[in-house]
């Protein structure tokens, strides 16, 4: 286990001159095929899916990536992401953490739509490198938190979430649980050809869940997030013909 945070982390893929806007098929006009669409039968090394084996090197990674979606000082999202955090690594799951808290200034330059500071690099590799996604929400005026999607703005496109498994907990003061927000995520993952895993957990009336220390108490709470965790690795096992439980990070 371990987390990508800061501009110290080495980039891992090389560099893409073509990433910013007007890069990618769609951007240049050429129709793309629905993700729901594409056969799901669960692919191995010697049989990739096309478009991914391509695009990304889902093949050589073991290691799922939870995105804190946001920056706001001593979040709720945080300390749930923690749990979610435990719960892979008791399953033995390699998982590293990109928390947007950690964003580098930079990055929300009006020029990093064009050309991304070197800074962003471990962000938007640790997504590339990644076999699977897990977002953690908050939700903030009925929707997705600014930083979040801006976050999704400055991704590689159209590599970053192309036939890539993505797994959603949603969490809100509200008695919705932030259902808006991941409903909103799962609508601009799906649209970017991501694998949506259909088990998500909604946290509503989030503060008071949480005791003195941050910590979830329910245990029912606890059960859902598991099982969602759980699943979620099977998912990805199976779409993506790899073992994660028990894998090293790569
Ligand atoms: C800018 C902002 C907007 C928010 N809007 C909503 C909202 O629309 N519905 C809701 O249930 N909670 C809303 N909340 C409360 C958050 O859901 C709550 O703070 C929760 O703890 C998750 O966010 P956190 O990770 O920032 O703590 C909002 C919080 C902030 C900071």
């Amino acid at each position: 286990m371990f987390s990508l945070g800061g501009a110290g982390d080495p980039p891992v893929l090389s560099a893409d001159p073509s990433d910013g806007p007007g890069s990618g098929s769609e951007r240049k006009g050429t129709a793309r095929e629905s993700g729901t669409a594409r056969e799901l039968r669960p692919r191995t090394p010697d049989r990739p899916l096309t478009t991914c084996s391509v695009v990304c090197s889902c093949y050589n990674v073991r290691v799922i990536t939870l995105i804190v979606g946001t920056n706001r000082p001593g979040s709720n999202t945080r300390k749930i992401a923690s749990h979610v955090e435990e719960i892979y690594a008791e399953e033995r799951v390699p998982l590293r953490v990109l928390d947007l808290a950690k964003l580098p200034p930079e990055i929300f330059s009006p020029t990093s739509y064009a050309e991304k500071p070197d800074s962003f690099r471990p962000f938007s590799d640790a997504v590339l490198q990644s076999s699977g996604l897990v977002v953690v929400s908050p939700e903030y005026n009925g929707g997705v938190p600014g930083v979040l999607k801006y976050f999704i703005d400055m991704l590689k496109f159209p590599e970053s979430f192309m036939d890539r498994p993505a797994c959603f907990v949603g969490l809100a003061a509200g008695m919705w649980g932030a259902l808006r927000p991941v409903e909103q995520l799962q609508a601009i993952f799906g649209y970017r050809n991501a694998f949506l895993y259909p088990n998500r957990v909604f946290l509503p009336n989030v503060g008071d869940l949480l005791d003195d220390a941050g910590r979830l108490t329910d245990p029912e709470l606890l059960g859902r997030l598991k099982a969602q965790a759980n699943g979620f690795v099977d998912f990805v096992e199976r779409l993506k013909g790899i073992k994660l439980r028990g894998a090293k990070p790569s």
